[in-house]
């Protein structure tokens, strides 16, 4: 089964998706995840595409859909797997129904997060995750049960993301607004578009994810 995880940034798809993964062992891919893997190398690519990132703009979609072909034909997500910021202009969500019928494979849902724009500035710029084993948390809504210590694996260093102070944010949602918000009709147009209530607590965001999942 492969779904599409499909909403503004914080709208809480990494937060979904990792849950997704744990539970209906599909393969998260985040191709926001994948650029900064690049950039923390130091990599050709990362190089280019760092003051893109930076700046709260979309990186090309060639780059992007080289990166994801890759990806998605590898073995461990012949079982299925589940998008996180993939794809994100109508040009991706193309090649995507491209790369997919030339393995005959094909979508089973597209989970748009439905969300208004003014918490999501709260929920990024108090995002940080532990920089030992990368789980996530948030100032207010998901601090670490003892303070400075991650829940998961004791690690006591913490990062946050260069893109998420509050202009960077800003350009960040402008950019879902004018390229990725087109998704949506495009997807509804194909009987695909399924959407839950984002601003839900985590758990009952999941419990919605997971009926459509059931469903499809
Ligand atoms: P990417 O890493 O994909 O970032 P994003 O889409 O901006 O999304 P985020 O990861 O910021 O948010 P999220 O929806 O995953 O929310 P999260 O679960 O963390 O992309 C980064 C950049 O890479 C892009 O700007 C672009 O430059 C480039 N890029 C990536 N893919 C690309 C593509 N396909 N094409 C072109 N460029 C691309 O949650 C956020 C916070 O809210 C967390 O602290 C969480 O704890 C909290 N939270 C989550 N859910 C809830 C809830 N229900 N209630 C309260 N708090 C919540």
């Amino acid at each position: 089964m492969i779904i599409v995880l499909l909403g503004p940034p914080g709208a809480g798809k990494g937060t979904q998706a990792r849950r997704v993964e744990e539970e209906r062992k599909l393969v998260q891919l985040s191709t926001g995840d994948m650029l900064r893997q690049e950039v923390a190398g130091g990599t050709a690519i990362g190089l280019r595409v760092r003051p893109i990132m930076e700046a709260g703009q979309l990186v090309s979609d060639e780059v992007l859909v080289d990166m994801i072909a890759d990806r998605i034909a590898a073995p461990d997500c012949q079982a299925g797997c589940v998008l996180d910021g993939f794809p994100r202009t109508t040009a991706q969500a193309r090649a995507l129904d491209t790369m997919l019928a030339a393995k005959g494979r094909r979508l089973a849902a597209v989970i748009e997060m439905k969300v208004e724009d003014a918490p999501l500035i709260e929920r990024l710029t108090g995002r940080f995750a532990c920089a030992t084993c990368g789980a996530g948390y948030h100032d207010t809504f998901r601090p670490p049960r003892v303070v400075g210590v991650c829940d998961s694996c004791g690690g006591t260093e913490f990062t946050r993301r260069a893109d998420d102070k509050a202009e960077t944010v800003t350009a960040r949602l402008a950019a879902y607004h004018r390229q990725t918000a087109p998704l949506l009709s495009y997807y509804r147009e194909r009987r695909l578009l399924h959407s839950v209530d984002a601003m839900a607590a985590f758990n009952e965001v999941a419990r919605q994810i997971a009926a459509v999942l059931d469903r499809v």
